[in-house]
């Protein structure tokens, strides 16, 4: 998590993005935001790596204000709250995509900075 942390935070503040990342039970769950082709060039990358398997973009588009303008990268994971808990209390649907996108981003808005 250090290398990937330190690689992605690197790349993102040379080309202005920014976001977040959550790693819980094998997956990874990532918000990222800024310029379109600064973020086609990261998720080309994202793509290829291997230490991914079955990249899934649950949406996309523009966005008038970023969400997380200070981070080039924040990370959480379990320590700091279950996204899998609270899915289950929340009573969040996973099945249309983009429900389970806006749950997804609700929960990495609501974890403390
Ligand atoms: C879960 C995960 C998230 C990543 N997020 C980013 C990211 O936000 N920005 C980025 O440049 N690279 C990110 N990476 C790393 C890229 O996939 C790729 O390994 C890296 O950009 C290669 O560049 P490097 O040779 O400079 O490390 C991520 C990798 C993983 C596994």
């Amino acid at each position: 998590m250090r290398a990937i942390l330190a690689s992605a935070r690197d790349r993102n503040r040379d080309l202005a993005l920014t976001g977040c990342l959550h790693h819980e039970s094998g997956l990874f769950f990532q918000w990222l935001e800024g310029p379109a082709p600064a973020l086609r060039e990261v998720l080309a990358l994202l793509m290829r790596d291997r230490r991914h398997d079955a990249v899934q973009i649950l949406s996309s588009g523009p966005l008038e204000h970023r969400l997380f303008r200070d981070w080039t990268m924040r990370y959480s994971d379990r320590d700091q709250m279950s996204l899998m808990d609270w899915f289950a209390r929340s009573g969040s649907s996973t099945v249309n995509p983009g429900d389970y996108a806006g749950s997804v981003v609700s929960f990495l808005r609501m974890l403390p900075g």
